[in-house]
């Protein structure tokens, strides 16, 4: 694997989680395959689980890590090509970029989305660019679009958890006091249809995600009809992803919470959620202490997808 992205990237799905699996029961059986190798993390934006258990992941392997804030210690980047660059910023990421790949043997990239214009966002524009400029294998470590490493743990979250071949899996829209990426709602619809759950999506109106990660996912507008026999609920803020509203937050609607009331409405279910959550927003105190909440499981499997993923890379780097 030279670049990490899309759930296609990752072959075979059924093959991936037991690799994943395996690499859990043994996961520093591996460490010849990181000996000499740096991995580079380069972070656009905040992060406590991905920055520790990519770390984590790196360190399992015997790799060197370097991580790098952009936002602190670093010449401020332009990342715009044809700017006049006689503002406050010191250093374009066209020379940055390379400078970075002369260091390292992997780059793993976090870069939300902006917001300002939907093109660029959806284009991966800074993603790209490290593909396209640093010589090295790229991973996503929370892109504009998407968070393949999250999506990877919550799918080996739901295999532990499981209670038969193919579980009812809802995935809802709640409130938030500000705008949220894409990124997490893209990259969980995308693996669960790869997975070939039952899975549906449930939103307010106007809160549509991209068919491209959607398509095969069943669409409801009513929560409380979707939850109905769920048996894991997947809770996420997105902001609008329509064209006129773009990256706008339209719903403040509390009713969307995720509460005992609404969980009582499942079969058992058990409650999800990427982290950071905002409690009593997203979701109540009594939900997410609950024994049915896997936030923290979820949280742990995130070493495992990406040790699986920088194994997929090691193996084939050329010396
Ligand atoms: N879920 C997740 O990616 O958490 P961080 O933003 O803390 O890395």
């Amino acid at each position: 694997m030279r670049y990490f992205k899309n759930v296609s990237d990752i072959g075979d799905i059924k093959a991936a989680v037991k690799e994943a699996l395996e690499v859990k029961k043994n996961r520093f059986d591996y460490k010849a395959l990181g000996r000499d190798k740096t991995l580079l993390m380069i972070f656009f934006n905040s992060s406590l689980r991905t920055r520790l258990s990519t770390q984590k992941a790196a360190m399992n392997l015997g790799m060197n890590v370097i991580v790098l804030d952009v936002n602190q210690g670093m010449w401020k980047l332009e990342t715009e090509r044809g700017v006049i660059m006689d503002g406050d910023k010191t250093e374009h990421l066209l020379e940055a970029i390379p400078v970075m790949g002369c260091y390292c043997d992997v780059i793993g990239v976090r870069s939300f989305a902006k917001f300002e214009n939907k093109k660029d966002d959806y284009e991966e524009k800074i993603l790209n660019q490290f593909i396209q400029y640093s010589g090295r294998p790229v991973f996503a470590m929370e892109t504009a679009t998407v968070h393949p490493l999250q999506a990877f743990a919550d799918l080996l979250t739901i295999e532990e958890h499981k209670r038969h071949e193919r579980p009812k899996v809802v995935m809802t829209w709640a409130p938030h006091p500000k705008s949220l990426p894409q990124a997490v709602p893209n990259s969980f619809a995308q693996w669960m249809v790869a997975a070939g759950y039952d899975f549906t999506i449930v939103q307010p109106h106007g809160y549509e995600l991209s068919e491209k990660f959607t398509k095969g996912a069943k669409i409801e507008y009513d929560q409380d009809k979707a939850l109905a026999g769920a048996e894991f609920v997947y809770a996420k803020n997105w902001a609008v992803y329509a064209d006129a509203d773009y990256g706008k937050n339209i719903c403040g609607d509390r009713s969307w919470t995720v509460t005992t009331k609404k969980m009582a409405l499942t079969d058992n279910g058990f409650f999800m959620h990427c982290l950071p959550v905002r409690r009593n927003m997203i979701v109540s105190d009594d939900v997410i202490e609950s024994k049915n909440s896997l936030v923290i499981p979820e949280a742990a499997n995130r070493e495992i997808s990406a040790q699986v993923v920088l194994m997929r890379i090691l193996s084939e780097l050329e010396d």
